[in-house]
């Protein structure tokens, strides 16, 4: 069976297509660190603020039994809780984050922060903070530290819009 030129060119062109997007997602996956969430761990969202990890009083950053910094958050319908948290650059941190009504996005300016927020699970993000890419972005504050805010980047009802929050990122 014969092919028609024409379309054989454009079966290389998309041929070629293919392959530069493969690279392209292997160089960012390798070279730029760029990685998808990946955590499957599932909580019981409709009693988060009762008995769980996330309950009001433990919501914020800790530092956990072995020294890493653990920020936990939730995001719920048209909020983030707590609406400010500190966290510093240059030190490995952890972010936890859970939903007690519908899907949320989470995105802290200026960093490698962003990841859905899905009802039922625990979103997680393993990263460190570059002062200098958030001072690039944020504002800065009196004593030295940037504040850049945490939207939420998915749509998730009529108050999507003013959904966000503060993240102080103080200098190591
Ligand atoms: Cu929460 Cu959009």
């Amino acid at each position: 069976m014969a092919v028609h030129p024409l379309e054989r060119r454009w079966a290389w062109i998309a041929t070629l297509m293919l392959v530069a997007m493969i690279v392209l997602v292997a160089y960012t996956a390798v070279v730029m660190k760029i990685h998808p969430p990946s955590n499957v761990e599932t909580i019981d969202s409709t009693r988060l603020h009762l008995t769980s990890e996330f309950a009001e009083d433990n919501l914020g950053v800790k530092r956990g039994d072995d020294g890493a910094v653990v920020a936990r958050i939730v995001m719920a319908r048209y909020m983030v809780h707590p609406p400010e948290i500190t966290l510093p650059a240059g030190v490995p941190i952890v972010i936890r984050a859970a939903s007690p009504d519908v899907l949320h996005g989470l995105h802290v300016a200026g960093t490698n922060i962003g990841t859905q927020v899905v009802p039922g699970y625990v979103a997680q993000v393993h990263t460190t903070i570059h002062f200098e890419d958030v001072a690039k972005v944020g504002i800065a504050n009196a004593d030295g530290s940037v504040t850049v805010p945490i939207y939420c980047n998915e749509y998730c009802g009529l108050g999507h819009q003013s959904m966000w929050g503060r993240v102080k990122v103080t200098r190591r």
